[in-house]
């Protein structure tokens, strides 16, 4: 089995729904880090079930222990290990289920594979693993936070009843944590009613990530939305990922895809932050399609293991739509690569010949310089055409004193040498009298 996850920042989980614990062994994380519990604690409860009628009643209390890694509140650059005790699981609803495979479940095709399974809730595929990228994830989205990159995700559509309006303050007051107060209220109404009827249903699931620095990725294999769409679609019950514009891109013309670029940037973000497998800078937006909760209690035909056909219907406390509590997952995943993907770039940069970077980035910064005084030209001619309306004299000896001891006082508060600015300014402001004389 593939068990493990990622390149630098590695996770292993390991568990199954019904055993003992489910929990995660990371390594890669870096010595020294403030360890706080806390976090993960707070992720662990989003993810948490038994939160409202919209999620299974399972009253899992997620509290999750420390087993290495961790001395005196900061980590050892050892592997850490999280453990999840499962305390509240209940094996015997699935006694009559043992010999039957659940339709929508992955029992007929883990026999085929493995030759045994734990029949109990979904064994190793359950839900429940999540639980274990959650805790790591935790730990990513905590690093990813000090370079201010922010992952977001939330319920954008149920059965049709689409989130208008995206209100960030709003995702998790309510239980389907959908940012459009009135959609999540009529889309409530309609998860109720299928669980009403012994069903579930579907939805989808969207994800930001902001401030995703430019260069994020790596061509040709590990592409970012290669990575991100293999990390998303690795949780149960995710069957399709969409960056930027997903499968519409398939009905648009190019000039209504391209996202063109103007002095300020981009104008438009059809592509999603991704251009060729980097991220650009600009907002990733990822949507998700979830599938219907495959457990209903409706009557459904199917197979035993001894190929009998069979009719069951599965009791057991079940989520009668999946959204809400795949948001924390999915929000992991995210977290795991783009933190990933940062870190392989942190070494790239340090391999990279340094010279030759920082003279390409002065090279930027001298052209916005000059982008500056061209803007400067501008308003002093317009400051010229004034006074000469006015009939004021050019040049004002105060003024430019004054000008000068300000430029003087902005460079010691911003560490510049003052000779510099002095020097610089004596040029400029003599330009700039040559410009309103005009
Ligand atoms: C957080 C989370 C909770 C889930 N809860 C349930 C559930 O209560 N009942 C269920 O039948 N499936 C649930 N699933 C989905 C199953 O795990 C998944 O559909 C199943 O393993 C088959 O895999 P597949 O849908 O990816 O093919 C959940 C998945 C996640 C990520």
């Amino acid at each position: 089995m593939a068990n493990s996850f990622g390149d630098r920042f590695k996770i292993l989980t390991f568990g199954e729904s019904h055993g003992k614990a489910v929990g995660v062994v990371i390594d890669g994380v870096k010595p020294g880090l403030e360890f706080d519990i806390e976090t993960i604690q707070t992720e662990l409860d989003r993810r948490r079930p038994g939160q409202s009628e919209l999620v299974t009643p399972r009253a899992e209390e997620d509290q999750v222990e420390v087993l290495s890694g961790v001395f005196q509140g900061k980590t050892l650059g050892t592997p850490i290990c999280l453990l999840i005790p499962n305390r509240h699981q209940d094996s015997e609803a699935y006694d009559a289920l043992r010999e039957v495979f659940r339709p929508g479940h992955a029992g007929y095709a883990v026999l085929k594979k493995y030759g045994i399974r734990d029949h109990r809730g979904g064994g190793r595929l359950s839900g429940r693993e999540t639980a274990a990228r959650v805790a790591a994830g935790a730990l990513a989205k905590r690093e990813l936070a000090k370079e201010k990159i922010q992952i977001i995700a939330y319920t954008k559509e149920v059965d049709g009843i689409t989130a208008q309006a995206v209100d960030l303050e709003e995702i998790e007051k309510n239980p389907l944590r959908c940012p459009d107060k009135d959609a999540a209220k009529r889309m409530e109404e309609r998860v109720l009613f299928y669980k009403s009827q012994g069903d579930s249903i579907g939805g989808i699931v969207e994800v930001l990530a902001r401030n995703v620095p430019p260069g994020l990725g790596d061509p040709v294999f590990k592409k970012l939305d290669a990575e991100i769409a293999g990390a998303l679609m690795s949780i149960g019950a995710v069957k399709a990922v969409e960056i930027g514009e997903g499968f519409q891109v398939a009905r648009m013309r190019g000039s209504e895809n391209n996202d063109q670029m103007n002095r300020h940037g981009f104008k438009t973000n059809h592509a999603g932050g991704i251009l060729g497998g980097i991220s650009t800078g600009q907002e990733i937006w990822i949507k998700i399609a979830v599938k219907p909760t495959s457990s209903i209690g409706k009557r459904q035909k199917t197979l035993d293991i001894f190929g009998r056909e069979k009719e069951v219907s599965i009791r057991g406390r079940h989520d009668p739509c999946i959204c809400p509590r795949i948001i924390p997952v999915a929000e992991a995943m995210v977290a795991l690569v783009l933190y990933d993907a940062l870190l392989r770039q942190r070494e790239l940069e340090e391999r990279t010949d340094t010279l030759e970077r920082l003279r390409g980035e002065i090279d930027g910064v001298d052209y916005q310089l000059i982008e500056l005084l061209a803007r400067r030209n501008e308003v002093s001619s317009e400051i010229g055409e004034y006074k000469r309306r006015m009939e004021r004299k050019i040049r004002d000896g105060k003024r430019e004193a004054e000008l000068m001891e300000k430029r003087m006082e902005w460079a010691t508060d911003l560490g510049v040498d003052c000779e510099l600015i002095r020097a610089l300014f004596y040029q400029v402001m003599k330009a700039s009298r040559e410009i309103q004389k005009r």
